[in-house]
């Protein structure tokens, strides 16, 4: 395994893939890795030749009081976990070999579907996304792109833009990885207390409530309502909680398959999780 920090570096490493016409496999990630990121990096070994995962804090995803300072970096440990699941090459490049000396110019928006739920209170945070995952994928050039369905709206964001700008790979959305309790793998749990960490998996446990009452005929309304109050009595302060479509449409009735996305934060960690319920008439 190869770790790079330079474009130049990464584009060397990757030029006898591509001369000999190996199917690229690239994992982006902010590092901190835990098993979901493995896992996306097991699904890419699973179908590519090589497979680049990518660790960058990118700045300009973090808003003024959100957690880019203080965001867990741990290469040493990443590299370790990263060589045993398969990974060819680590692109680790610095704020400046992603982003140069010279201001930034360019800005890519991708519309509605950043302007809610995580966007509305994350402002510019899809923007930002968008941006480094674009160059990313500049430099890379992979075949294949996997992220994970955690970070759903981040997917739908992700596909709305490779296909808005005609980028010339697959994206792949890979199921969430959960604790043994269901709480969803994130970095972002390691903030937790050990009291907030008991309390997190109400999250997952309340999502599956919603989908057994669902099921059983409950109004939409009542039952993402049933999911707030439960969350806001446990200590959550609640951020969202949402039925969509797939596409992440607005919806007012169970009447075709949803997914239920919910973000709430315990303390100053903010967790977010979602579930994808089939409708079956
Ligand atoms: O999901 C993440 O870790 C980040 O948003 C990503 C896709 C690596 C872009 O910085």
């Amino acid at each position: 395994m190869k770790t790079e920090t330079t474009i130049q570096g990464l584009s060397a490493s990757l030029s006898p893939a591509r001369a000999n016409r190996k199917i690229i496999g690239f994992v982006p990630t902010m590092g901190n890795l835990h098993e979901g990121h493995l896992n996306l990096v097991r699904e890419a070994r699973n179908l590519c030749d090589v497979v680049v995962v990518s660790i960058f804090v990118n700045p300009i995803q973090f808003g003024p009081n959100e957690d880019f300072e203080n965001y867990p970096r741990t290469l040493d440990q990443d590299s370790q976990l990263l060589a045993e699941v398969g990974c060819d090459i680590i692109f680790a490049p610095t704020v400046e070999q992603m982003y140069g000396s010279q201001p930034r110019l360019t800005n890519i928006t991708v519309g509605e579907i950043t302007q809610d739920l995580c966007g509305a209170s994350r402002e510019g945070h899809f923007d930002g996304v968008a941006v480094v995952v674009t160059k990313l994928f500049n430099m890379v050039q992979p075949h294949y792109a996997f992220f994970g369905e955690k970070d759903y709206q981040q997917l739908a964001v992700i596909k709305q833009l490779v296909c808005d700008l005609n980028i010339p790979l697959e994206v792949i959305g890979v199921p969430i990885t959960r604790a043994k309790d269901g709480l969803a793998l994130s970095s972002r749990n390691g903030y937790l207390t050990e009291v907030q960490r008991a309390t997190a998996p109400i999250i997952y446990q309340s999502l599956q409530t919603a989908e057994q009452q669902l099921i059983t005929g409950q109004d939409l309304t009542d039952v993402m309502n049933n999911v707030k109050n439960t969350l806001a009595q446990n200590g959550f302060n609640v951020d969202y909680v949402e039925a969509r479509t797939p596409a992440l449409q607005r919806i007012e009735q169970f009447n075709q398959d949803v997914v239920i996305l919910v973000a709430a934060k315990l303390g100053n960690t903010r967790l977010i999780d979602n579930l994808q319920i089939k409708y079956s008439p």
